[in-house]
């Protein structure tokens, strides 16, 4: 039986469309699978999409679908951009998957029963954007977030908690034994301080909205929907049939789970805990990159700045692009992504380097020996250049382990500096003129074999590029390959050179046009916003009054409504005005009210339809006719 490795992405929310992030990410994660098989492992890798929680079901409901359909659509839209860029997954999870909801409940489940669950109350701050519990003390300003920025909610309800601060002794202890358990290192001493601080326990429930999992049946409890993060992690084993078939559960533990650092608390803190509850081993490693910028500033929608990756492969191409964003930047660190940098890339190291070096073969061979070569005579003239690039391409490797794939690509472009100096130092063309056509051979033979050489250890990297590489070349590239030409140091049989056409032409100006983000931000609106007028009028709109106004206890920013609009009984509906209104002032106003929608429960009570209102920098104000209406009056 062959090793395993077993690679991950983090599950992608489907409440944007794929940016650069994700693309590095499942770029890295695609190539780390790809080396694993290159390398004869049994490889699993898994990446997917996260679609509850309150972020998605605002996204949704902001776009007048349901959470499901939207998540279906940008689901497939991560699949297909994946699929595009021969991502080689073998599963693409939906926590949305029967499959995963089994194995979400079953681990619920046998956390209860190991006693790490009980029942209380929440009551604190939560960032819907980051799907995170604040408590006052780690609020901005005793109201935004210290992730993203973004104004928190205020959430009071029951909750089911997960005791977390009972599993903070154990994680430092395994933080210090596994040592690599969080790479890079610096990523890990962060955590560990975190940790250090002191760990409350996690509320693993939401009780206010239904767009999630909810509890195993056995616990009969039907109000509450699981946490979106744990729900989230737990793709991870539910993917290999945990809770269901357990088909492929020998790959676990994770070789690598790939995430950016902004998430890797949930994943080197909550996940290992709640591993350590299901009595699973924990993941080898968690493996955190940093984040890109584009032109040095932070990618926003509002900026209109975001790299799309599919527009970068098809200006640049694809294997150039996964080339660029596994050079540029060391992993762990932040990178900036700019059109200036992508192509001094491909200009430089893959024209200059890679691509002359083939074309320089393909014409010595074509001139001296009729495209045949010969490998022969290299190891009577040229051992030690071999050696050399032996010695290099098997010290290469430890760095793809630690993820470290700029290094990994810099040591493999050692061996084609080496491959074009040897060329230009043993003057080929000098000996053909001197008839020592042997030791001209011999030069040929030795720059194909660095060259081989090299594409076999960045095929995981460029895969279409080392492939045509060695069909050019005469040699199939797979884990054979590998063994032969990387692990025993051998030397290529007689092949015959195919000449194929230049793999980087020079690009010579910038291929992407960089609106301006004013412009881009109207692209955007032209795109995103229009609707059909049909679409618009699905929404019922119509004049209501105010009859009552009253507060709710536990809520800061709720006023509870009954507001009639011309039917049987007034309507119940809750809306978020409190700072700006004496209940008392209300009685009597006329309001628009969206009458149409599917009731919500919103903090314990049903809402029965939308009070619109408008808000800018001074507040909200409610939207009202600017002369008394009949309630019921329709809005148009
Ligand atoms: N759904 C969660 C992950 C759950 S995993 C059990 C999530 N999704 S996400 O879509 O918001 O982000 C996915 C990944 O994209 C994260 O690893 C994040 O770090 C990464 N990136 C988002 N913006 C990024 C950049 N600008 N640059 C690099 N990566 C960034 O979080």
């Amino acid at each position: 039986m062959s090793k395993k490795a077993y690679i991950t992405t983090p599950i992608y929310y489907v409440n944007d469309i794929p940016h650069i992030g994700h693309a590095y990410t499942t770029i890295i994660a695609d190539s780390l699978a790809r080396f694993y098989r290159l390398k004869n492992y049994d490889t699993f890798f898994l990446t997917g999409t996260d679609e509850h929680g309150q972020k998605i079901e605002q996204a949704a409901a902001a776009r007048g679908k349901s959470a499901k359909e939207y998540a279906d659509e940008i689901s497939a839209k991560f699949r297909a951009l994946w699929d595009d860029f021969e991502i080689s997954y073998d599963c693409f999870i939906r926590t949305t998957d029967e499959n995963h909801k089994l194995g979400a409940q079953k681990a619920f489940e046998v956390m209860f029963k190991n006693g790490d669950i009980y029942k209380g109350e929440y009551e604190g701050h939560y960032c819907v954007s980051c799907e995170t519990f604040f408590t006052d003390s780690q609020l901005i300003n005793n109201e935004y977030c210290p992730d993203c920025g973004k104004v928190t909610t205020i959430v009071k309800e029951e909750s089911y908690f997960f005791r977390l601060s009972a599993y903070q002794d154990k994680l430092l202890k395994w933080y210090e034994d596994a040592d690599e358990c969080v790479i890079p290192k610096a990523k890990k001493n962060e955590v560990i301080s975190f940790v250090k601080q002191g760990l409350r326990d996690l509320s693993i429930t939401r009780a206010s909205f239904d767009w999630g999992i909810k509890l195993p049946p056995s616990l009969g409890d039907s109000k509450h929907v699981l946490y979106v993060w744990l729900d989230a992690l737990v793709n991870y084993i539910s993917a290999l049939g945990y809770g269901t078939d357990e088909k492929n559960i020998s790959y676990w533990p994770a070789s690598f789970h790939l995430v950016g650092k902004d998430i890797l608390r949930f994943h080197a803190i909550y996940w290992p805990a709640f591993l350590m509850s299901l009595n699973l081993p924990l993941p080898k490693h968690i493996a955190a990159h940093g984040w890109w910028t584009r032109n040095g500033e932070k990618m926003s929608k509002s900026k209109g700045n975001v790299v799309n990756p599919r527009e970068v492969a098809q200006a640049y191409g694809l294997e150039n692009f996964r080339y660029f964003l596994l050079r540029e930047v060391p992993f762990g660190q932040d990178g900036d992504f700019s059109q200036k940098a992508l192509i001094d890339r491909i200009n430089s190291d893959l024209g200059n380097e890679l691509g002359n070096l083939l074309n320089r073969i393909i014409g010595m061979s074509g001139k001296y020996s009729g495209y045949k070569l010969d490998s022969s005579s290299v190891l009577k003239f040229y051992k030690k250049d071999i050696d050399a690039a032996d010695a290099v391409l098997c010290s290469a490797e430890a760095y793809m382990y630690e993820l470290q794939t700029n290094k990994y690509l810099e040591e493999i472009w050692k061996i084609l500096t080496l491959a074009n100096q040897s060329i230009t130092i043993y003057e080929p063309w000098v000996k053909i003129k001197e008839g020592k056509n042997e030791e001209a051979a011999a030069i040929v033979a030795l720059s194909a074999n660095l060259l081989a050489k090299a594409a076999v250890l960045f095929s995981p990297i460029m895969p279409k590029t080392a492939f045509s590489i060695a069909k050019s070349l005469g040699f199939e590239l797979n884990t054979k390959a590998y063994e032969k030409l990387i692990v025993n140091k051998n030397l290529l049989d007689k092949t015959v050179i195919t000449p194929i056409a230049p793999l980087f032409p020079r690009i010579e100006k910038e291929l992407m046009n960089t609106p301006e983000p004013e412009a881009q931000k109207k692209e955007a609106r032209k795109d995103e916003q229009l609707i059909s007028a049909d679409k618009f009028f699905n929404s019922k709109i119509q004049i209501g009054s105010i009859i009552k106004a009253e507060t709710i206890e536990k809520s800061d920013r709720l006023l509870k409504l009954s507001v009639d609009i011309g039917e049987a009984a007034p309507r119940q509906i809750l809306s978020a005005i409190k700072a700006y209104y004496e209940p008392k002032n209300l009685e009597g106003v006329q309001v628009c009210v969206v009458t149409n929608l599917k009731p919500a429960k919103i903090m314990g009570f049903e809402s029965y339809g939308m009070v619109l209102t408008a808000e800018d920098k001074n507040g909200i104000s409610l939207i009202t006719p600017q002369t008394l209406k009949d309630v019921g009056a329709i809005v148009k």
